[in-house]
């Protein structure tokens, strides 16, 4: 016996997905699932019966237009650039992500990654276990330290206001930028990235990715972080000229980065991986068992919302007036 009486319902699952998310669909619902997002794979059955999407992987338009009877797409991630949101909302299919849930561990790792990179305390391990320790003696002073350190954070929303929070915590001054002032906040608003970059020595950048922030991390923005300047990023990788970072990082134009997050997913530029000052995580911001859990429940809570009562919990703002009538 399935739950919520809508197990008729087909959701096409492309790709890899979370195994609570996959375990949740199953039951509530008919589950299909094809190897990637790709029109070419999807059976004239599916195209008929398919009516949500569950998914990490991007949908395009050309993937929405192939499932004529499709109505919803829940993506599992808050940041949802890898959809095609405005498509979808001119063909009146509804798109959700997960917000909220994830904000506060990935406020986590940004501070994780901050510290890591600052303070180099994965080569200083890596020292240890290779004995070096007791061979050599101490692991070197790290060139860099937090202390008298000023923090622009690139992206005021949620993630950053939690990043904000902690970096309180710290001692640090913080400014931001963002498109709009964030009333209610006590950090300094810059109107511009450079702006910014300028005024701060170290650079957080949890913005969207999207045409709005494509290479707004450029050249003349990490020239403006200076020679001392940390440049973070957990947003997204399209947000950055990798060539750009990478030759500033080898010219000393900023002293270090750590990314969590790159352009072209899993790849990661070559100079990127050769510089002696880079810290890189392979994007685990949320990635946490606890975390992933609560992004998979809200995923799938809103496809039985939407099948349900027509009422998705989380929708994202281009598809907000998507009508809900049966
Ligand atoms: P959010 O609450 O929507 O915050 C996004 C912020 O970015 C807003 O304050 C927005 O302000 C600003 N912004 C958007 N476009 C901008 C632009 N063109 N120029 C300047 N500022 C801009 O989202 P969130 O929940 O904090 O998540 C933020 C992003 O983090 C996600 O979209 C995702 O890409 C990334 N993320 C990464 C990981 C990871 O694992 N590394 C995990 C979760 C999220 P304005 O609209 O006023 O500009
Ligand atoms: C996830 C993320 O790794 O939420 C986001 O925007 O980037 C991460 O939490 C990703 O969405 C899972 O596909």
């Amino acid at each position: 016996m399935k739950a919520y009486g809508i197990s008729p319902v087909v959701i096409l699952v492309p790709g890899d997905f979370n195994d609570h998310a996959v375990s949740r669909i199953d039951k509530a619902f008919k589950l299909v699932r094809i190897e990637r997002a790709d029109p070419g794979l999807v059976s004239e059955e599916m195209r008929a019966a398919v009516r949500g999407i569950a998914s990490y992987a991007g949908i395009n338009a050309a993937m929405i237009d192939a499932l004529p009877n499709l109505e919803i797409i829940a993506s599992f991630g808050v940041g949802y650039d890898s959809v095609d949101a405005n498509h979808a909302a001119k063909v009146g299919v509804m798109v959700t992500n997960t917000p909220d849930v994830l904000t506060e561990e990935v406020a986590d790792t940004a501070i994780g990654l901050l510290i890591n990179t600052v303070r180099e305390l994965y080569a200083a391990e890596k020292w240890l276990r290779d004995g070096n320790w007791a061979k050599t003696g101490n692991y070197p002073l790290s060139r860099l330290t937090l202390r008298g350190r000023s923090v622009g954070i690139f992206g005021m929303g949620r993630i950053g206001r939690a990043v904000a929070r902690r970096l309180e915590a710290f001692g640090l001054p913080i400014a931001y930028h963002n498109r709009r002032r964030v009333e209610g906040v006590p950090y300094e608003y810059r109107a511009t990235l450079k702006g910014l970059a300028e005024a701060v020595d170290t650079l957080i950048c949890i913005a969207p990715g999207g045409a709005s922030t494509e290479k707004a991390i450029n050249a003349e923005v990490l020239s403006a972080l200076g020679s001392n300047g940390v440049f973070v990023n957990v947003g997204r990788g399209s947000t950055v000229d990798e060539a750009a970072l990478a030759a500033a990082l080898k010219s000393g134009a900023i002293a270090a980065a750590g990314l969590d997050v790159f352009a072209d997913e899993p790849k990661v530029p070559q100079a990127l991986l050769d510089a002696p000052n880079t810290s890189l995580l392979p994007h685990v911001g949320s990635a946490s068992v606890h975390t992933r859990c609560a992004m998979a429940d809200l995923c799938v809570d809103n496809l039985v919302g939407w099948f349900t009562e027509r009422r998705p919990l989380t929708p994202v703002p281009e598809t907000i007036s998507v009508p809900r009538g049966v």
